[in-house]
């Protein structure tokens, strides 16, 4: 079966043809044009914007998937779309071009949750992946722990009470004045450092629930460059900002892994899954790494390119999923929850 799979939800506008095989998902072409440039000068997504582009730019990008799969419109079996979360604006762009070429090519269609999708991309590397899974989403939109009994469930663990784990990166970036999008050069920035600065207070919550949140930490290190504002200018080169990235990456690590070891006894958990787009974080990769194999977990984090926004992920769930039978009723939804029986 040849799926292809489209994903805009936020700025990353992307296809990919993906072959599902007995022994898992093959990957055939993935194209994934960024925005960062056109966001850049603003520091962050500009959602008008980001939705125009997409306009401009899907037709050519899924003609460029098509070219590199060596295949044709007619070959495919069938189509996978984002439905939601995401930008408004993003997800109708894609998802009509969606719907009008399922109509035209009488093809099935699946509308997938996006976070399905990142759950999805680990079928690329543990096709066989055991269940109970934990599943880690942590993206610049979502710091969620789920879950998965099996690749279409997702039942709600823990999540962030006020920003993503991804926020505190970039905010991070432009603090520090390191640029857009902040995640990854706070990551180079922090693996270039001789130390660590001053470690951050976990934050703690009077209530005593399980919770993450990122907004302390946001306000600490502005307090930091507020009491030092070199830093604000000092650049990547600048020993103190690497000092300083790597303790914010050594906080969110450490905080986002910390509920892990207990979840998993409680859960039976025999695996686990890091995704979306901060699981490209190097010390995060690394440190999930030695967790899950002092816990006995299998552990799945799709390589890089595959835990940013993508179009594989979308195919991949989308050839697990259901396609709708009356496509043309459906539209884009910027608050999807996820399925019966999971919460989101
Ligand atoms: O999944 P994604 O591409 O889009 C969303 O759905 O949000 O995630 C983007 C987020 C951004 O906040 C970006 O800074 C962060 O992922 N990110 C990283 C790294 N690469 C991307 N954060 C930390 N370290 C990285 N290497
Ligand atoms: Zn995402």
């Amino acid at each position: 079966m040849l799926i292809l799979g489209l994903e805009s939800s936020c700025d990353d506008c992307s296809a990919a043809v993906v072959e599902e095989t007995p022994e898992g998902p093959r990957l055939r072409a993935l194209v994934r044009r960024s925005q960062d440039d056109l966001h850049a000068p603003y520091g962050g997504v500009v959602p008008e914007l980001a939705a125009r582009e997409h306009l401009l730019q899907m037709a050519s990008v899924v003609r460029e998937a098509l070219g590199q799969a060596g295949i044709g419109l007619d070959d495919l079996d069938r189509i996978a779309v984002t439905q939601g979360p995401g930008l408004v604006g993003c997800l109708l762009t894609t998802f009509s071009a969606a719907k009008a070429l399922a109509w035209r090519l009488d093809l099935p269609l699946v509308p997938v949750h996006h976070l399905l999708g990142h759950l999805n991309a680990a079928r690329f590397a543990a096709p066989d992946l055991p269940f109970p899974a934990l599943v880690l989403l942590v993206s610049g939109g979502h710091t969620h722990l789920y879950l998965a009994r099996d690749w279409t469930t997702l039942e709600l663990l823990q999540k962030t009470r006020d920003d993503a784990a991804g926020e505190a990166f970039d905010k991070t970036a432009r603090l520090l004045g390191l640029g857009y999008p902040g995640g990854p050069r706070v990551d180079r920035c922090a693996q270039r450092a001789d130390r660590a600065a001053a470690s951050f207070a976990a934050p703690r919550f009077r209530d005593g629930r399980a919770a993450w949140s990122f907004s302390g930490l946001k306000t600490a290190v502005k307090l930091r460059v507020q009491a030092d504002p070199r830093l604000a200018a000092a650049g990547a080169e600048d020993a103190e900002v690497q000092a300083l990235c790597r303790a914010v990456q050594e906080a969110i690590c450490a905080w986002l892994l910390k509920p892990l070891p207990a979840l998993a006894a409680a859960t039976g958990a025999r695996a686990l899954v890091v995704s979306g787009g901060v699981a490209c974080n190097s010390s995060l990769r690394e440190q999930a790494g030695r967790l899950a194999q002092r816990l006995g977990l299998v552990l799945a984090i799709p390589e890089p390119r595959l835990c940013t926004d993508n179009g594989a992920m979308v195919a991949a769930a989308g050839a697990r999923l259901a396609a709708e039978p009356r496509p043309l009723e459906l539209n884009a939804d910027p608050d999807l929850p996820l399925a019966a029986g999971a919460s989101f």
